[in-house]
């Protein structure tokens, strides 16, 4: 039988041993770095995308040892599984088929017996007509207004990746439509996005896999009294995008549309379902959004049968495990030198954490230690003015720079110092995966630098849809392959439960209070009540 994690592995010891021989000085990465040909053998292209691992503390015995858990773990192979429908999400018995949203093979992905393609298609067309009915006026709002708002009420994976890549293609929005979201619960934000608006030319669209999201369902009731308040009436600047037969697809509560999602996709691996579809397409057109579908599916061919040797984003996930395991790095820092990529760490850290920041493996059984690492991250260079001093000199994390090639704006051509503002942010971008690397020798400590600090080099060659979709679906491909290296469920998330659970019951508490001004808050532990006492002693 195959070890389905990687501590049940003899090389496991032998990949420890390793990363204490990478504490040997001449492992330091200013040394590794010296060879001519270090970037040639140690980066790779494929997918539409370019990795640089150059500067991971790994040297040819590090590496060959992390490629063998590629045939030892059947890593390769059990992605193939996963894109063929096999239900790996085993704690809730479901497929993993995210693929499937954006492929555009004429295979059939067969679950149950049933092709899932036919379904995925109709909601693909369903989106494509709708949105080009709200674009070319044919469906308007209660006043015959057409819509020139979008708020998107979502939450988790229902809002970060919609919010990244609509983020990263903000400058292809020529649709006349400006999109908000509304995730939080809290009414400030509600606020300000009802001060943004002109309610009759607003169509509200709720996304939520179960609909019975908290967060989700509050933000409605607002946005459905408040359309009311305007003299609006909500079932025509309403849609949903929402699993078959849950509350936000039922009749009895009529909206303009509702698109489906699918069980088998889970909510932070859904932006290439209607999730991401219906915004998107209303923001950029359905054509971009195909064309962003399209860059995902190429990186998914290519995480499925590119040789460990060449696949990024098993590549990724390997290093990402050595950094974590071997290394002993408990963060990872996301650094796109472009601030359309802006988003791109937030919604990485949901992805990423929620998927594998578990405690159990695939069969129940306790891990010798949590999997998962953290996540963060801002662009530079605002990045190297906000937390940076602590990535050369504090505690060290491995870096994913991320740079592109040819920006957006290329019309802007002023130079300071020689350089045009495009080669300024390249400037540093180099500088820092090289300062980090080879540190600086100093007789003053303050001033002295280790280096030895690990990054990868990602780069794109423009922010085309596709290149989003590519980087996308490599940032999903890597999530999914370390969690298989783990041996972890990357695909439930039953850590955010308690949390709500307790919400819950200081919610009933609340609701009490409210209907009987003089209650106690008397089911509540002590701490939980001062605080309940100072909140409804404030003006809310
Ligand atoms: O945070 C927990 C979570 O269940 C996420 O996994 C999910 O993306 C989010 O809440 C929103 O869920 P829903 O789409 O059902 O509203």
């Amino acid at each position: 039988m195959i070890p389905s994690r990687l501590d049940q592995l003899e090389r496991h010891e032998k990949l420890r041993l390793q990363a204490k021989a990478m504490q040997r000085p001449e492992a330091h990465l200013k040394n590794l770095i010296t060879a001519a040909d270090r970037l040639e053998h140690y980066s790779v292209r494929g997918g539409g995308l370019f990795l640089d691992y150059s500067r991971q503390r790994i040297d040819n015995s590090a590496r060959q040892l992390l490629f063998g858990l590629d045939q030892e773990l059947a890593l390769r192979d059990r992605f193939a599984r996963m894109m063929h429908g096999e239900r790996l999400n085993v704690t809730e018995n479901r497929a993993v088929l995210h693929t499937a949203a954006r492929s555009f093979a004429d295979d059939p992905v067969v679950l149950d017996g049933v092709d899932v393609m036919p379904e995925i298609r109709r909601v693909r067309d369903q989106i494509k007509f709708f949105s080009e009915q709200v674009h070319t006026g044919q469906i308007t709002g209660a006043n015959g207004r057409p819509f020139r708002h979008v708020v998107v009420i979502g939450i988790g994976g229902s809002y970060l990746g919609p919010e990244f890549v609509s983020t990263a293609l903000a400058a292809l929005a020529d649709r006349n439509i400006t999109l908000h979201y509304l995730a939080n619960v809290d009414i400030d934000n509600f606020g300000a996005v009802a001060a943004a608006i002109d309610p009759p030319s607003t169509l509200w669209v709720v996304i939520s896999k179960s609909f019975t999201t908290a967060e989700t369902s509050a933000n409605t009731i607002q946005a459905e009294q408040f359309m009311r308040a305007k003299g609006l009436d909500p079932s025509r600047h309403m849609i949903t995008v929402t699993s078959k037969g849950s509350p936000g697809d039922d009749p009895s509560r009529p909206v303009l549309q509702t698109f489906h999602m699918f069980d088998f996709i889970g909510g932070r691996y859904s932006v290439t379902s209607a999730v991401g579809g219906v915004p998107l397409s209303l923001l950029l057109g359905y054509d971009r959004f195909e064309a962003f579908l399209k860059g995902a599916a190429e990186m998914d061919a290519h995480a499925l049968n590119a040789p460990v040797e060449q696949n990024l984003p098993l590549i990724a996930a390997l290093l990402s495990v050595w950094n974590t395991t071997y290394l002993g790095y408990q963060q990872q820092g996301i650094i796109p030198y472009s601030s359309p990529l802006a988003k791109l760490a937030p919604h990485v850290q949901q992805l990423n954490m929620e998927s594998n920041g578990k405690a159990v493996d695939t069969a129940g059984a306790f891990l010798p230690e949590p999997a998962g690492v953290v996540i963060f991250g801002e662009p530079g260079t605002n990045a190297q003015h906000s937390f940076f001093q602590l990535a050369h000199q504090g505690k060290p994390f491995p870096i994913d720079f991320i740079g592109v090639r040819t920006p957006q704006h290329t019309q802007y051509q002023a130079r300071s110092k020689g350089v045009t503002n495009h080669q300024e942010l390249w400037a540093n971008l180099l500088a820092q995966a090289r300062a980090l690397a080879v540190g600086r020798d100093h007789a003053d400590k303050a001033r002295h630098f280790d280096g030895n600090r690990p990054s990868s080099t990602i780069v794109l060659d423009d922010l085309a849809p596709e290149n989003i979709g590519r980087l996308l679906s490599f940032y999903e491909a890597r999530t999914v392959y370390e969690g298989f290296i783990w041996g972890v469920n990357s695909f439930d998330q039953f850590g955010v439960e308690l949390g709500k659970t307790v919400a819950d019951s200081l919610r009933s508490e609340m609701a009490r209070k409210n209907d009987q001004p003089g209650y106690d808050f008397a089911g509540t532990d002590p701490i939980s009540r001062a605080y309940l006492e100072m909140l409804f002693s404030a003006d809310q």
